[in-house]
Protein backbone atom coordinates (compact mmCIF):
# COMPACT_ATOMS: atom_id res chain seq x y z
CA UNK A 1 0.00 0.00 0.00
CA UNK A 2 1.50 3.38 -0.52
CA UNK A 3 -0.26 6.14 0.79
CA UNK A 4 0.77 10.18 -0.45
CA UNK A 5 -0.59 12.88 1.72
CA UNK A 6 -0.61 16.41 0.15
CA UNK A 7 -1.94 19.81 1.03
CA UNK A 8 -0.49 23.47 1.86
CA UNK A 9 2.37 24.03 3.71
CA UNK A 10 1.52 23.61 7.57
CA UNK A 11 -1.45 21.45 7.12
CA UNK A 12 0.16 19.00 8.76
CA UNK A 13 1.37 16.12 6.47
CA UNK A 14 4.22 15.07 8.30
CA UNK A 15 3.04 14.96 11.61
CA UNK A 16 0.06 12.65 10.16
CA UNK A 17 2.41 10.69 8.01
CA UNK A 18 4.50 10.04 11.22
CA UNK A 19 1.38 8.34 12.92
CA UNK A 20 -0.04 6.63 9.88
CA UNK A 21 3.25 5.02 9.45
CA UNK A 22 3.07 3.71 12.84
CA UNK A 23 -0.37 2.61 12.63
CA UNK A 24 -0.06 1.40 9.79
CA UNK A 25 3.55 -0.36 9.99
CA UNK A 26 4.83 1.03 7.02
CA UNK A 27 8.19 3.65 6.69
CA UNK A 28 7.68 7.02 6.38
CA UNK A 29 9.09 9.26 3.61
CA UNK A 30 9.64 12.86 3.64
CA UNK A 31 9.89 13.95 0.55
CA UNK A 32 11.25 17.52 1.38
CA UNK A 33 13.79 16.06 4.01
CA UNK A 34 14.88 13.23 0.77
CA UNK A 35 15.70 16.13 -1.85
CA UNK A 36 17.66 18.47 0.94
CA UNK A 37 19.95 15.45 1.38
CA UNK A 38 20.36 14.91 -2.16
CA UNK A 39 21.07 18.64 -2.59
CA UNK A 40 23.39 19.25 0.02
CA UNK A 41 21.29 21.76 1.59
CA UNK A 42 20.13 22.44 5.44
CA UNK A 43 17.09 23.95 4.41
CA UNK A 44 14.29 25.31 1.85
CA UNK A 45 16.15 28.86 2.16
CA UNK A 46 19.30 27.18 1.06
CA UNK A 47 17.97 25.02 -1.78
CA UNK A 48 16.14 28.34 -3.24
CA UNK A 49 19.36 30.54 -3.01
CA UNK A 50 20.34 27.32 -4.98
CA UNK A 51 18.63 26.78 -7.34
CA UNK A 52 15.60 28.85 -7.18
CA UNK A 53 12.31 27.06 -6.83
CA UNK A 54 12.77 25.03 -10.28
CA UNK A 55 15.66 23.03 -8.74
CA UNK A 56 13.08 21.78 -6.03
CA UNK A 57 10.43 20.77 -8.69
CA UNK A 58 13.23 18.83 -10.66
CA UNK A 59 13.71 17.29 -7.84
CA UNK A 60 10.13 16.56 -6.90
CA UNK A 61 9.48 15.19 -10.45
CA UNK A 62 12.85 12.87 -10.19
CA UNK A 63 11.97 11.44 -7.02
CA UNK A 64 7.98 11.15 -7.63
CA UNK A 65 9.37 9.25 -10.46
CA UNK A 66 11.49 6.82 -8.17
CA UNK A 67 8.45 6.65 -5.83
CA UNK A 68 5.94 5.49 -8.56
CA UNK A 69 7.29 1.49 -8.51
CA UNK A 70 7.30 1.47 -4.69
CA UNK A 71 4.92 -0.33 -2.74
CA UNK A 72 4.14 -0.40 1.07
CA UNK A 73 5.52 3.66 2.01
CA UNK A 74 3.58 6.46 3.52
CA UNK A 75 4.86 9.57 1.56
CA UNK A 76 4.42 13.09 3.08
CA UNK A 77 4.85 15.32 -0.46
CA UNK A 78 5.68 19.24 -0.39
CA UNK A 79 3.11 21.20 -0.55
CA UNK A 80 3.96 22.86 -4.35
CA UNK A 81 3.84 18.93 -5.68
CA UNK A 82 0.43 19.66 -7.62
CA UNK A 83 1.78 22.22 -9.28
CA UNK A 84 3.20 19.15 -11.72
CA UNK A 85 0.50 16.84 -12.38
CA UNK A 86 3.03 14.52 -13.31
CA UNK A 87 4.23 14.14 -9.69
CA UNK A 88 0.62 13.26 -9.00
CA UNK A 89 0.22 10.53 -12.18
CA UNK A 90 3.52 8.75 -10.03
CA UNK A 91 2.57 8.97 -6.32
CA UNK A 92 -0.89 7.30 -8.01
CA UNK A 93 0.73 4.45 -9.73
CA UNK A 94 0.77 0.73 -8.57
CA UNK A 95 -2.89 1.64 -6.97
CA UNK A 96 -1.04 4.63 -4.67
CA UNK A 97 -3.71 6.35 -2.59
CA UNK A 98 -3.56 10.63 -2.44
CA UNK A 99 -5.00 11.77 0.39
CA UNK A 100 -5.73 15.59 0.82
CA UNK A 101 -5.33 17.51 4.29
CA UNK A 102 -7.71 20.07 3.71
CA UNK A 103 -7.23 22.97 6.11
CA UNK A 104 -8.21 26.69 5.99
CA UNK A 105 -5.63 29.44 5.16
CA UNK A 106 -6.81 31.12 8.59
CA UNK A 107 -5.16 28.20 10.52
CA UNK A 108 -1.99 27.42 8.43
CA UNK A 109 -1.48 30.94 9.00
CA UNK A 110 -1.96 30.89 12.53
CA UNK A 111 0.23 27.58 12.78
CA UNK A 112 2.93 28.92 10.81
CA UNK A 113 2.92 32.07 12.70
CA UNK A 114 5.20 30.00 15.49
CA UNK A 115 6.91 27.60 13.18
CA UNK A 116 10.49 28.17 12.54
CA UNK A 117 11.18 25.85 9.34
CA UNK A 118 12.04 28.77 6.90
CA UNK A 119 9.10 28.73 4.04
CA UNK A 120 10.74 30.77 1.15
CA UNK A 121 6.83 30.75 -0.67
CA UNK A 122 5.48 31.79 2.67
CA UNK A 123 6.84 34.95 3.49
CA UNK A 124 4.79 37.55 2.14
CA UNK A 125 0.91 37.00 3.31
CA UNK A 126 -0.61 38.08 0.46
CA UNK A 127 1.43 35.90 -2.03
CA UNK A 128 0.82 32.82 -0.03
CA UNK A 129 -3.14 33.41 0.26
CA UNK A 130 -3.03 33.91 -3.51
CA UNK A 131 -0.77 30.42 -3.73
CA UNK A 132 -3.49 29.23 -1.18
CA UNK A 133 -6.67 30.22 -3.97
CA UNK A 134 -4.41 28.70 -6.51
CA UNK A 135 -3.90 25.33 -5.33
CA UNK A 136 -6.89 24.50 -3.48
CA UNK A 137 -8.74 23.15 -6.30
CA UNK A 138 -6.07 21.14 -7.61
CA UNK A 139 -5.53 19.35 -3.88
CA UNK A 140 -9.19 18.60 -4.73
CA UNK A 141 -8.93 17.46 -8.08
CA UNK A 142 -6.51 14.83 -7.60
CA UNK A 143 -7.40 13.54 -4.26
CA UNK A 144 -8.94 9.85 -3.52
CA UNK A 145 -10.13 11.02 -0.34
CA UNK A 146 -10.37 14.62 1.59
CA UNK A 147 -9.80 15.13 5.20
CA UNK A 148 -11.24 18.49 6.63
CA UNK A 149 -8.64 19.10 9.38
CA UNK A 150 -9.78 22.15 10.97
CA UNK A 151 -10.44 21.78 14.49
CA UNK A 152 -9.20 17.84 14.30
CA UNK A 153 -6.28 16.66 16.65
CA UNK A 154 -3.36 14.77 14.27
CA UNK A 155 -4.66 11.07 15.84
CA UNK A 156 -8.45 12.10 14.23
CA UNK A 157 -7.14 12.59 11.05
CA UNK A 158 -5.29 9.53 11.39
CA UNK A 159 -7.77 7.67 12.09
CA UNK A 160 -9.89 8.95 10.03
CA UNK A 161 -8.13 7.46 7.11
CA UNK A 162 -7.16 4.59 8.30
CA UNK A 163 -10.86 3.98 8.38
CA UNK A 164 -10.97 5.27 4.92
CA UNK A 165 -8.35 2.96 3.90
CA UNK A 166 -9.74 0.01 5.55
CA UNK A 167 -13.60 0.49 3.75
CA UNK A 168 -11.46 1.17 0.49
CA UNK A 169 -9.53 -2.28 1.00
CA UNK A 170 -13.01 -3.88 1.86
CA UNK A 171 -15.00 -2.67 -1.09
CA UNK A 172 -12.11 -3.89 -3.29
CA UNK A 173 -12.44 -7.38 -1.96
CA UNK A 174 -15.71 -7.35 -2.36
CA UNK A 175 -16.12 -6.24 -5.35
CA UNK A 176 -13.03 -9.13 -6.78
CA UNK A 177 -14.97 -11.76 -5.17
CA UNK A 178 -18.51 -10.53 -6.32
CA UNK A 179 -19.00 -13.49 -9.51
CA UNK A 180 -19.73 -11.66 -13.00
CA UNK A 181 -23.43 -10.90 -13.61
CA UNK A 182 -23.07 -10.28 -17.23
C1 LIG B 1 6.51 24.31 -0.64
C2 LIG B 1 6.23 23.59 0.49
C3 LIG B 1 7.26 23.13 1.42
C4 LIG B 1 8.59 22.96 0.68
C5 LIG B 1 8.96 24.21 -0.04
C6 LIG B 1 7.90 24.66 -1.05
C7 LIG B 1 5.39 24.76 -1.51
O1 LIG B 1 6.90 21.90 2.03
O2 LIG B 1 8.52 21.89 -0.23
O3 LIG B 1 9.18 25.22 0.92
O4 LIG B 1 5.63 25.08 -2.68
O5 LIG B 1 4.24 24.73 -1.03
P1 LIG B 1 5.75 21.80 3.19
O6 LIG B 1 4.43 21.73 2.50
O7 LIG B 1 6.09 20.52 3.87
O8 LIG B 1 5.90 23.00 4.05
Amino acid sequence: MKISLIGFMGSGKTSTAAQLATRLSLPQLEMDDTILERTGCTDMKSLFSKGGEILLREQEITLAHELATKEDIIISTGGGVVMNKIIIDYLKQKTGIVIYLKVSFEAIRNRLHSDTSPRPLFENLDEAQQLYSLREPLYEAYADYIVDCDGKVIADITQEIVSYIKSREQNLSENTDMPDSR
